[in-house]
């Protein structure tokens, strides 16, 4: 489309990233991304190309390399900017935490610096639950109190956080927009674009899409002693297509908004759901057997957390529209999708 706004994304090749790449082509923006596939495969391109019909334009640079980044800002007039690029393993950052701090503020900084520069006001930030801590309360709502980090990577998504409110505070032009993301699952429904994990996975569906598909042996549930109805750990798990389309709407409210505009959102469903009700319907909709077993408590795991998704829809008209059951579907058919292509 030849007048279709440009949106850059960072880390646009990343799973939550090429879902919003998706939703805003079909959507009638114009994407490009940049990313150094550190951390993604470029066969996401095909996927992409295939359900839109549109190859995407990428720019193979890291976000940390300033000049680089400029060089596309002079490139293009965007319209706006939706900021994935980061790091984001937490037991990863306790290794290595320079590593996070480095790649997820540095990053940020030259995206803000750059945006001032040339002019591009609407701003989304990829933030995090991790930024709640381990709540007083399960439900959490955008002005429940943000506690101390519990990993470095949680430290730099307040830090990031921090970083774009004292902009504003500075009569920045921006107008931000943080989505706090809760758990994203699933997969494009075409099964054309999914989440590729690098190594064994760390996140709990991952995981148990690949020991039912054969390629780990047994899925281990972090504790059962936890205190919920089932004891195991409670979470909010959103399709990663809702929380792709929560991007689009984001971006269309910042673009009515006021200069100067600093906004928190919760990105969920509202609905808590366990590990042990995830392994259960797993089986029910991929009609698989799952091999799995009830291991000790994982360091750092919160017992229980969900969004109140209210905020959301009331400010930019956003709400989950997919199931757990589909989210499960949809990662069940990339993983077997992926299974037959190797
Ligand atoms: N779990 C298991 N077994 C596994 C993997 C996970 O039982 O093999 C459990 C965890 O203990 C937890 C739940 O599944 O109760 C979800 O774990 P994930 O690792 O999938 O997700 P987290 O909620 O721990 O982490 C996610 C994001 C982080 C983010 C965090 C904020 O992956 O980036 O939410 O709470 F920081």
């Amino acid at each position: 489309m030849e007048n279709a706004p440009n949106i850059l994304v960072t880390g646009g090749a990343g799973f939550i990233g090429s879902h919003t790449v998706v939703s805003l082509m079909q959507q009638g923006y114009n994407p490009v991304i940049v990313d150094d596939f550190r951390n993604s495969e470029k066969r996401v391109l095909k996927g992409i190309e295939k359900i839109t019909g549109k190859r995407p334009i990428v720019h193979e640079v890291d976000v940390v390399n300033k000049e680089s980044m400029r060089s596309i800002f002079e490139q293009y007039t965007f319209e706006g900017i939706i900021h994935f690029a980061a790091y984001k393993a937490v037991g990863e950052s306790v290794q290595e935490p320079l590593k996070y701090y480095r790649n997820n503020l540095v990053s940020l900084m030259n995206c803000i610096e750059l945006c001032e520069e040339f002019g591009v006001k609407n701003f989304v930030f990829s933030s995090s639950c991790t930024v709640y801590g381990e709540p007083d309360g399960i439900v959490v709502k955008e002005t429940t109190p943000v506690k101390p980090a519990s990993s470095p990577y949680g430290q730099t998504k307040q830090i990031s956080e921090q970083m774009l409110k004292d902009a504003i505070a500075s009569k920045s032009d921006l107008r931000v927009l943080c989505l706090r993301y809760f758990n994203p699952i699933g997969a494009h429904e075409s099964s054309s674009i999914g989440e590729l994990p690098l190594g064994i996975p760390s996140n709990l569906v991952p995981y148990v899409t690949q020991t039912a598909i054969g390629k780990l042996p047994q899925l281990t549930v972090f504790g059962d002693d936890y205190d919920t109805p089932d004891g195991s750990c409670i979470r909010d798990y959103i399709h990663v297509m809702d929380l792709a389309e929560a991007h689009i709407f984001g971006l269309r409210w910042l673009t009515h908004q006021d200069d100067n505009t600093y906004q928190i959102v919760n990105a969920g469903t509202g609905v808590g759901v366990s590990v042990l009700e995830i392994i259960h319907t797993f089986e029910k909709v991929s009609n698989a057997k799952l091999n799995w077993t009830i291991g000790p408590r994982r360091e750092g795991d919160v017992s229980q957390i969900y969004a109140d998704p209210k905020l959301a829809e009331d400010l930019l008209g956003w709400k989950t529209k997919r199931s757990l059951e589909e989210s499960l579907r949809d990662a069940w058919n990339w993983e077997q999708k992926l299974a037959n292509e190797e």
